[in-house]
């Protein structure tokens, strides 16, 4: 593609999705025009803050600092761009359903325009493109193009899958909006499935409820494990290696949280309702993923006895790592029920400890995992952090007042765990008792 062929395009919302997808636009040679209505954002970003920790986009924003334009007016990238990429958050309502409500101000405050196209990366629910596509023809605004490209980017990775996607979808009426979208991604090189609008908007939803699923399934084959002594990673790499089944979400740990699955998973549920199915595997997932958190605290029952006035310490508090993502963390099921169990709860997050202290009560952050287990009763790995991998198990048993380490990712070691005299439970897999001897399960035979 030559410079010449290069658009000019607008991103409205620039939060994960918004700003990765500028900066990766930008990174292909085009020009962006960054549009939030969070002045603060804005201010920040013209002067060089990056508002979310994600590896790589600090640096690509930098580099390309002469392409992407900072604004809080939208028509500056109505005047300089046809493409609107629409990334403002879709979060859940009380219902489950997803709240357009911002999508909606995006759509209203569009001007009537031929040569303009929205193409939306939010994630929507199945039907939401025709619904837009009735209310510019109402607002008499239907030379409006509208385009469904939906966002796959998993946080902490984000620049890299927006750099090289499995895929891209892109959902239209056939017409200049979807060639240009597609024009746009074709330097990726990735698999293009162009498609009608209704099926780009089911394919992700899709996407997520079935990782979500894959989650909750080995999960439950991880409570299995526990109760019949077999190893849910050792079980997982067995059946990993089949490649109709493939290795990939299938680490056995304490739920899936942020801000995609829980709330994609309930908005298809939803959706499936108020179109009259019921989506029955979908409310298990769910039910499974809600039990799931809150098994560590059986576990902490099963060593501590009550846990009134026991100090437990969570390494990790993000939802997952590379990210100081918190929302729908399982940190965050986790804290309120150890605070209402009478716990008295420590944490220690690399880069998550702004986020949650905007969400967590009841926690006492300490700046480093050693000074987290210094007197802990029980330590709880909730978030696969590596420095978490490097810990001195030595310096961890001899700093704690108790033995119990939950690895609720199974992402320690248990041997050096155990070596050091730690107590090692997992998440699946027979625990160790300090001494080595194993932990009794919880029933079976
Ligand atoms: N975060 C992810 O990993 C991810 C991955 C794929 C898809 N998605 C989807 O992408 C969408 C955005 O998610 P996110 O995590 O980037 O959200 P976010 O909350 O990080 O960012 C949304 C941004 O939109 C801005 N905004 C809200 N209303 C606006 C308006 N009227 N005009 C301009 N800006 C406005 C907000 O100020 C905010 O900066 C959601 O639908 C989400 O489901 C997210």
């Amino acid at each position: 593609m030559s410079s010449s062929e290069r658009e000019a395009i607008g991103v409205i919302g620039t939060g994960y999705v918004g700003l990765v997808t500028a900066a990766g636009f930008a990174d292909l040679g085009n020009e962006v025009w960054c549009i939030d209505i969070d002045e603060a954002k804005i201010t920040g970003l013209k002067e060089g803050r990056i508002p979310i920790w994600e590896p790589g986009l600090e640096q690509l924003v930098e580099r390309h600092r002469e392409r992407l334009h900072f604004s809080t007016d939208l028509a500056d990238a109505l005047e300089h761009a046809r493409l609107l990429f629409v990334a403002v958050g879709t979060p859940p309502t009380y219902s489950g359903d997803a709240d357009l409500s911002a999508v909606r101000a995006v759509v209203d405050a569009m001007p009537a325009s031929d040569r303009h196209a929205l193409v939306m990366k939010s994630t929507v629910p199945v039907g939401t493109g025709d619904s837009i596509k009735r209310t510019f023809a109402e607002q008499a605004k239907g030379g409006f193009r509208y385009v469904s490209c939906p966002e796959f980017l998993k946080e902490g990775s984000a620049v890299k899958d927006f750099l090289e996607p499995d895929r891209v979808v892109v959902g239209d009426d056939r017409d200049w909006a979807g060639d240009a979208v597609v024009q746009l991604y074709a330097p990726l090189g990735a698999p293009l499935v162009r498609t009608d609008i209704r099926s780009a908007e089911m394919v992700k939803l899709a996407s997520n409820a079935f990782l979500a699923t894959k989650i909750s399934f080995i999960n439950e084959i991880a409570n299995v494990c526990e109760e019949t002594g077999a190893d849910v990673v050792e079980v997982a790499r067995g059946m990993g290696l089949d490649d109709r089944i493939g290795p990939k979400f299938l680490q056995a740990g304490i739920g899936f949280g942020g801000s995609c699955f829980p709330k994609d998973v309930a908005a298809l549920k939803q959706l499936a309702g108020n179109s009259g199915y019921h989506f029955q595997l979908l409310n298990s997932v769910i039910e499974v993923n809600e039990l799931q958190k809150r098994r560590v605290i059986a576990k902490l029952h099963k060593h501590l006895g009550s846990l009134v006035g026991k100090e437990i310490a969570l390494l990790g508090l993000a939802f997952k790592p590379n990210t100081d993502d918190m929302r729908e963390a399982s940190s965050l099921v986790l804290s309120a029920r150890l605070n209402a169990a009478g716990a008295r709860v420590r944490a220690y997050d690399p880069v998550a400890e702004t986020e949650a202290r905007k969400l967590i009560q009841g926690v006492d952050f300490k700046p480093s995992a050693a000074e987290a287990v210094q007197g802990a009763d029980a330590a709880v790995l909730v978030t696969e952090w590596p420095e978490f991998a490097e810990l001195d198990f030595d310096a961890v048993a001899s700093a704690m007042r108790g033995k119990l380490l939950v690895d609720g990712r199974n992402f320690l070691d248990p041997d050096a765990v155990n070596a050091a005299g730690l107590i090692y439970e997992g998440v699946g897999r027979p625990g160790r008792l300090a001494d080595g001897g194993a932990v009794a399960r919880y029933g079976g035979a």
